[in-house]
């Protein structure tokens, strides 16, 4: 069964003469545990996309399915719970708490959920994510490559089956890109997640299962890259 499946989704900003087309109908699908990556211009309707999947915008018209459930049919309490616990965000700019630790910043979505975090896991990605001597850093301590793993903790530690990744290495230098794509590969693997991951990058594009490119709203799949 397809993990993801996009149909049909229309978005329109604004109305009348200052109306942007955003997305023109693009439908797609994904099973589960494949690595997709996204490429386009700027201004193309990457992340209007990438945020319709997470429902962190409506569509105009369309549907999206996660693990066969049509989000968009789910009242807001209702996707507001199963946004945190079937998808992990990681955004170009980290969004840490700064007032938290390392380790506070990756349990955080936990308690949110208000439920206890699953200490062995949580140890298992400190390691994964090469963190444990920084665990009680705050992220002011840290560089950015670092900050991006915390982040990249604290959308895995809920086990998503989804992660949304948008630019995530935007901010990084080469090093610290290469370092988190790979991690987020290993770690979506071992857990067998889906990703869907917007990169301006060709090389990080390269890595991904599957590239989909979106040119002026409309989608283009470029097949999978290695059979
Ligand atoms: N909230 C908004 N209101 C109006 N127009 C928007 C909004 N968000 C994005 N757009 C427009 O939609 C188009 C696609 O934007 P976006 O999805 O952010 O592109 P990308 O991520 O590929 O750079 C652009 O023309 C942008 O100006
Ligand atoms: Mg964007």
């Amino acid at each position: 069964m397809n993990l993801l499946e996009v149909k049909n989704i229309c978005k329109i900003y604004g109305n009348g003469e200052t109306a942007v087309k955003a997305l023109k109908d693009v439908s797609f699908s994904v099973p589960k545990g494949e690595y997709v990556a996204i490429v386009g211009e700027s201004g193309s309707g990457k992340s209007t996309l990438l945020n319709m999947i997470g429902a962190l915008d409506t569509p105009t018209s369309g549907k999206v399915l996660i693990d066969g459930k049509d989000i968009f049919c789910m009242n807001d309490k209702k996707l507001t719970v199963f946004r945190r616990r079937n998808i992990g965000f990681i955004f170009q700019a980290f969004n840490l708490v700064p007032e938290l630790t390392v380790e506070q910043n990756i349990i955080f979505p936990v308690l949110l959920d208000y439920q206890k975090p699953d200490k062995k896991y949580l140890e298992e990605l400190l390691a994964v994510l090469n963190l444990k001597e920084r665990r009680n850093h705050l992220p002011s301590q840290l560089s950015g490559g670092q900050q991006q793993r915390v982040a990249i903790g604290r959308a895995l530690i809920t086990r998503p089956s989804l992660i949304l990744a948008d630019e995530p290495t935007g901010n990084l230098d080469s090093q610290n890109s290469s370092e988190v794509i790979a991690l987020l590969k290993e770690t979506s693997k071992k857990y067998e997640q889906t990703i869907i991951m917007i990169t301006h990058n060709r090389s990080i594009a390269q890595t991904a299962d599957r590239v989909l490119q979106v040119s002026d709203g409309a989608l283009t799949d470029f097949g999978r890259c290695r059979e």
